[in-house]
């Protein structure tokens, strides 16, 4: 039985990817600790609740001593770190919470990692690494890294960190690198999620600059598989892009919702640009596809109107956010217990 340490499993694509895994595996026991952030929310969860193979612990991946025990108590084997600051308009706010997160946070769940043995360490980065791309050309394994925003620079120091810990001591680390993430449960703040509420609720839709900025987009469950094909049959010390070859600029996803909404182009806002925007992300995911056998699965078309038929029929779950009611979820469920 893996015993895995999940940590920012109750965020958009750690909670994903902890729902996928406890369903199609018995094989595994996973503790996921995540300190619930403005972006954590213990209700994207509530369907694996009960789950045996299943805990949650509230703490903060910074904390040593925490770490350390939960390592002691859980025998933990395998740790796939999520938990991040993810937001780049958010860096460019304020850098700090970036740097002590992803950085040092990362950190200290390496420096666990080498004194327990764990068996494979893998640490979730993204493709904002490598920095922007002109009109050609895409993200190998191999492309230098040259991050652009506090966010990116935070992700890449914590990779340059995970690999020094492969290189001197042998700690078992797989860098995995997406590219932008759509689904269920993800956070209102970001493109996607941010666009369709914001056409249910007939308020404007703020388009960066000139729109023209292209995304590379992946289902979220397309990474879920990709990260568990890892977590079976990566190579130690390697690193894996993991892509769907969906590249867009944000006005033809901006349309995209508008039309699955009912709704007309008037709400579409052109708003000042984002400082430091990256014009341009396309990853080749070639490596993991020829080597491991991962390759997304759904179409575009299929999962952009799937994930904008979940916010309809899931209106609670994204007012709680609005209103702030979802913070209350942990005090309600879990206080009371111990
Ligand atoms: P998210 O912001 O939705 O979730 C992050 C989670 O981490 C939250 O639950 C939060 O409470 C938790 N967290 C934050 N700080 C913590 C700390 N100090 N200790 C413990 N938990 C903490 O992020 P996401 O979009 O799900 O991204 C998850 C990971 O995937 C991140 O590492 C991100 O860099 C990476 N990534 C994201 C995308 C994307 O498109 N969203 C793409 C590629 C890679
Ligand atoms: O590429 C992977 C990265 O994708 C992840 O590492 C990050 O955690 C994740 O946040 C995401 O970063 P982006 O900056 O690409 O995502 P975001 O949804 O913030 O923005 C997508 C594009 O849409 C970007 O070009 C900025 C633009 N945008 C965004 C918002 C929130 C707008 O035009 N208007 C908006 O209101």
């Amino acid at each position: 039985m893996k015993k895995i340490l999940v940590t920012g499993g109750a965020g958009f694509i750690g909670s994903n990817f902890i729902n996928y895994v406890l369903e199609k595996r018995k094989d595994v026991f996973i503790v996921n600790l995540d300190k619930l952030t403005y972006a954590g929310n213990l209700k994207n969860l509530t369907g694996i609740e009960g789950n045996s193979n299943y805990t949650f612990v509230k703490g903060d991946i910074v904390n040593d001593e925490l770490i350390s025990y939960i390592f002691q108590k859980y025998e933990i084997s395998h740790v796939i770190n999520f938990a991040a600051e993810s937001h780049v308009d958010r860096s460019i706010l304020g850098s700090e919470i970036f740097f002590r997160t992803n950085v040092l946070g990362t950190n200290v769940l390496l420096e666990n990692a080498k004194r327990f043995h764990v068996e494979k360490f893998i640490q979730i980065s993204t493709d904002e690494v490598y920095g922007s791309l002109g009109p050609e050309g895409q993200f190998e394994e191999t492309t230098p890294l040259q991050p652009n925003s506090p966010y990116a620079a935070s992700k890449a120091a914590a990779d340059l960190m995970a690999l020094a810990f492969y290189h001197t001591y042998q700690v078992p680390v797989i860098i995995t690198r997406c590219s932008n993430n759509y689904g269920p449960f993800q956070f209102p703040e970001k493109l996607i999620p941010l666009m369709i509420i914001n056409s249910l609720n007939d308020k404007k839709l703020p388009v960066y600059g000139d729109g023209l900025n292209v995304r590379d987009w992946i289902y979220v469950n397309d990474h879920n598989k990709a990260v568990d094909v890892v977590l079976e049959k990566g190579k130690v010390g390697e690193v894996y892009n993991i892509g769907a070859n969906t590249e867009k600029p944000n006005i033809e996803i901006v349309k995209i919702i508008l039309d699955q909404t009912g709704k007309t182009e008037d709400l579409i806002e052109y708003v000042k640009d984002r400082l430091g925007h990256d014009r341009r992300y396309a990853i080749n995911s070639f490596k993991i596809k020829n080597e491991l056998g991962w390759q997304a699965e759904q179409s575009f078309e299929d999962a952009i109107r799937n994930t904008v038929n979940w916010f309809v029929e899931n209106e609670k779950w994204w007012k709680e956010i609005i209103s702030g009611e979802y913070q209350n979820y942990y005090k309600l469920q879990y206080s009371s217990r111990s």
